[in-house]
């Protein structure tokens, strides 16, 4: 890997992908044999928010490669209780450990502490923006269960705005050749038009659907996800929202047998129970695609010697990001740094154009 850290899949170069994807095929087949890889070795592994599997599978994925684990899951018990920044927080621990996983309620926190750690930097999920872990196991998955990464019609269906997972999945996967997006939720929750945008600009297709019933029988793959509770502003709107796409048998009964469905878990509501014994449920097996795709980057990444390190802090422009969830607005010192494009300014931390 050309890059120090893991913020964002689409960082990575096309060959460093397929590499990882291939490796975690490897490590699949015979999982023993890489015990003693990271032996020597300590991840760090700082939870923000709650976590069940991506915070095990990465502990069992670093424990499976022979290394030791430090960190906490809830920060009410270390010193960021006692108000200690991000960059404190990530300063110290990364003395201590070869590579940190972070997962944040704040959307761009993720590289924010790349910024100040001395190891690399996964991002286990920063609030509502990306989730890149959770598509290298997406992909592992699709690669086992499909067979290819192209040419695919994919829906996806649930709550599209604000699930990380969606996110770093179709930002990714527009980036293989031909795949055909159906983004399946009620107009509230539809995907952020910036990815919309960026699907389009890799040349895939985007359609928009309020009827799981209509467009599964031309699907390939069917991702679905909860309502992201946590990230709605009231009780009422997820109210409104919960419930509204459930995949039971008699929807199943339409789409193709060779159609896969994909969720990164917890369910909720959205996937009845009677689902999980259909050879085309796969949500349980990516699970298991998710631990080693988790040892393949771990590896790859303490490996890394020869690597970009983030750049220098200062500000790249005069402007500040208005999302409320960025990072930025939390932890005041951070630079505030962004990208030009076509849409004029767009924030590095959170994706979010500046005039938005
Ligand atoms: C997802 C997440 O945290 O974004 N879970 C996970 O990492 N497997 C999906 C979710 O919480 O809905």
């Amino acid at each position: 890997m050309h890059l120090r850290d893991l913020i964002d899949l689409t960082d990575l170069r096309p060959s460093e992908l397929t590499d990882i994807l291939r490796f975690a095929g490897e490590i699949s087949q015979n999982p023993s044999y890489y015990c003693g890889n990271c032996q020597h070795k300590i991840m760090a592994t700082l939870f923000y928010e709650p976590s069940t599997r991506t915070q095990m599978s990465f502990q069992a994925a670093m424990l499976r490669l022979g290394g030791k684990l430090i960190g906490f899951d809830d920060p009410e018990n270390s010193s960021v209780a006692k108000g200690e920044t991000l960059k404190d927080t990530v300063r110290v621990i990364s003395n201590y450990a070869d590579v940190l996983v972070i997962r944040s309620p704040w959307e761009g926190a993720a590289l924010a502490a790349s910024l100040y750690a001395r190891c690399p930097v996964i991002n286990a999920g920063d609030g509502g923006h990306l989730h890149p872990t959770q598509t290298l196991t997406d992909l592992t998955t699709l690669n086992y269960t499909v067979g290819r990464l192209e040419n695919l019609t994919v829906g996806l269906c649930g709550d599209n705005k604000n699930g990380r997972t969606v996110h770093s999945l179709v930002r990714t996967l527009s980036r293989y050749k031909n795949n055909r997006f159906v983004l399946i939720s009620t107009p509230q929750l539809t995907l952020p038009q910036y990815l919309q945008d960026e699907i389009t600009a890799n040349g895939c297709t985007v359609e928009f659907s309020h009827s799981l019933e209509k467009s599964i029988p031309a699907l390939e793959v069917l991702y679905m996800t909860r309502i992201q509770k946590e990230r709605f502003g009231g009780d009422e709107e997820y109210e409104r929202q919960k419930g509204v796409f459930v995949l039971d048998a008699a929807k199943l009964a339409l789409a193709k047998p060779s159609m896969r469905v994909l969720h990164p878990l917890p369910r909720v509501d959205e996937i009845s129970v009677e689902v999980d014994d259909d050879p085309r449920a796969a949500y349980f097996a990516q699970t298991e695609y998710g631990l080693y795709a988790r040892m393949a980057l771990i590896q790859r990444i303490t490996e890394n010697e020869d690597r970009q390190v983030p750049p220098t802090l200062a500000d790249t422009h005069q402007a500040r990001c208005g999302n409320p969830r960025c990072i930025t607005q939390k932890e005041e010192y951070l630079p505030h740094l962004f990208r030009e494009t076509a849409a004029g300014l767009v924030c590095k931390y959170c994706d979010r154009a500046v005039s938005e």
